[in-house]
């Protein structure tokens, strides 16, 4: 039978839509190692869930020759679709098409899915791979980057935005990546900077590639632009849907509950011998982690970045928890600049979408320095200690071995609203450490006796036999109870169980003023 020539017409339209900027480009991007935006869409979905929007939508620029270049969808692809069943919106910038360039109607279309996103609360992901702002429409395409940023904004702490980068992303472009919850790399294939090589060289001298300069490994290792580097495409859809897993849909709701084979119940006896005898000994904070939760699956945010700290999520009983752990194995788990405003973000994410935090405590301090004065360790320090405080979902705080000073209040203590606090017998909660505190407070006695060295260490004994173990904050209640390693998923399941219907409230406001 004859096909109407009106739908043959529509059934065109779409397929020339589907080419892009057409098959030349469409092997040039194959050829990198890149797909393209519809083929992006469809591995990161459920199959056959993506439904586009704006299939039809062309540019409406005139001038410098481009009004005799039209491309059926413009230089991105919108819609909506599912993540394991979940509703989840969608764009893709399309390379093949004026380079993925942002411009009026790009902006338009990705305004369209996020306006909605935010009215029907379903998660934005966005899969970045563009030459930024489209020079042929000058001051309307920076406009159209405002209309995005403005959303970036709104929608930020209502739906998880999430951003994958697998192109060019340069100038003022990076700043929509910036203001989502989470971002993601592709080695080899993505780079993000403000200022490419060319000013660079032209400005400062300083020669240096796009790899070198904005490439996966240096924003999620040194500057923490990015949150997670992956090896390819496949790789980094996978991630998006693990990580979606975690998430609720928008902060109006629970995370999802996945029920586990992992039994709340099951003790592990390795963890009573894992924190070493010497207090200076270090320990790999993960194995403590992936030793508790479900299944011994944790999902690491900033993995590469201030590695001092560990923050990721996991899962207890089936339910999404988050996790903060000073990581003993670097720099003694101290808090310094970077590792307060990692975990400060991400404390704040959990905060924002109602998932709990665990906290576990093994910390000697803040970093000393010039350099970390200098840069503002204390403003920056500020930053976690506010996220804590200011957060209201349930709190639980496992103290593994040394809370010193400051760092003890700021990691989620019973002071700042931390609901439950455990420590272990290996707990050691005071001032500073032994040495320390001997040294200036018996400073005087210490040089007046016969053998000051003997005096020293006899002074450093009796401190820690006094101060260096749980039971002293514990007397106070500053402790809920001093639990034996092998039981702390248990303990962990069942406080978060009894926390599970927490309700509190910050004073009414506009917003905090968080030091930034
Ligand atoms: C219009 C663009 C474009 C742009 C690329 N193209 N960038 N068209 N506006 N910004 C087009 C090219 O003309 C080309 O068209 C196609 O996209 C592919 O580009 P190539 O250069 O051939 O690709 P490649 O060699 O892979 O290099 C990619 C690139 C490079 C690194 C992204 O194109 C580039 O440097 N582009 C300019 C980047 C830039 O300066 N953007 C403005 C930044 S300022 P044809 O027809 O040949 O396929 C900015 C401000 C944002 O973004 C401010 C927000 C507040």
């Amino acid at each position: 039978m004859a096909v109407d020539p009106k739908i043959q017409a529509l059934h065109d339209m779409r397929q020339q839509a589907r080419l892009g900027g057409g098959p030349a480009r469409i092997d040039r991007q194959h050829a990198q190692g890149k797909l393209t935006a519809r083929e992006r869409v469809e591995r990161l979905l459920d199959p056959g869930s993506f439904r586009e929007l704006d299939m039809f939508v062309t540019h409406r620029t005139v001038g410098f020759g481009i009004e005799e270049q039209k491309y059926l969808s413009d230089s991105v692809v919108t819609g909506w679709g599912a993540i394991d069943g979940r509703l989840v919106y969608v764009f893709s910038q399309d390379f093949t098409v004026f380079g993925g360039s942002l411009g009026e109607v790009h902006a338009e279309k990705v305004c369209k899915i996020m306006d909605l996103a935010m009215k029907n609360g379903a998660p934005v992901i966005g899969l970045n791979d563009s030459g930024g702002a489209r020079i042929q429409e000058g001051v309307v395409s920076l406009a159209a980057y405002a209309y995005v940023f403005l959303r970036n904004v709104l929608a930020s702490g209502v739906v998880p935005q999430i951003s994958a980068i697998m192109g060019p992303c340069a100038g003022g472009a990076v700043y929509s990546p910036a203001m989502t919850d989470f971002t993601l790399m592709v080695k080899g294939t993505s780079f993000m900077h403000i200022t490419g090589p060319e000013v660079i060289k032209a400005v400062t001298r300083e020669e240096v590639t796009s790899e070198e300069l904005g490439g996966a490994m240096v924003h999620n290792s040194k500057s923490g632009v990015a949150h997670f580097a992956v090896e390819d495409e496949d790789g980094c859809f996978a991630l998006i849907r693990r990580l979606l897993s975690y998430l609720p849909q928008n902060n109006m709701e629970d995370p999802p509950f996945l029920p586990s084979a992992d039994p709340a119940e099951r003790m592990d006896e390795t963890l009573d011998s894992l924190v070493p005898d010497s207090p200076t000994k270090p320990y790999d904070i993960k194995e403590v982690i992936r030793r508790v939760v479900d299944g011994g699956e944790f999902l690491e945010v900033h993995q590469h970045w201030a590695q001092n700290i560990v923050v990721g999520f996991a899962r207890l009983g089936g339910f999404s928890v988050g996790i903060v752990a000073n990581q003993p194995m670097v720099l003694a788990g101290v808090l310094d600049i970077d590792s307060s405003i990692k975990a400060a973000r991400f404390v704040r994410f959990c905060d924002c979408f109602n998932i709990p935090i665990v906290t576990f405590v093994d910390v000697p301090g803040f970093l000393p320095g010039v350099a970390q004065e200098h840069g503002g360790i204390i403003r920056n320090g500020a930053k976690l200690l506010y996220a804590y405080c200011e957060a209201t979902v349930p709190k639980v705080t496992i103290i593994t071995r040394k809370a010193y000073g400051g760092a003890y209040d700021v990691m989620s203590s019973k002071h700042i609203r931390g609901d439950i606090s455990y420590a272990w017998p290996s707990a050691e909660i005071a001032v500073m450490g032994p040495d320390g505190a001997v040294n200036i407070i018996f400073r005087k006695q210490i040089a007046e006796a016969e053998d000051p060295e003997a005096e020293r260490e006899r002074l450093v004994a009796d401190y820690r036999a006094q101060f260096a173990n749980p039971y002293v904050a514990a007397a106070r209640g500053y402790i809920d109870d001093v639990i034996e390693p092998h039981e702390t998923r248990p303990r962990l399941i069942e406080a978060l169980q009894m926390l599970r219907n927490k309700r509190d409230a910050n004073p009414p406001k506009k917003h905090g003023n968080i030091p930034l």
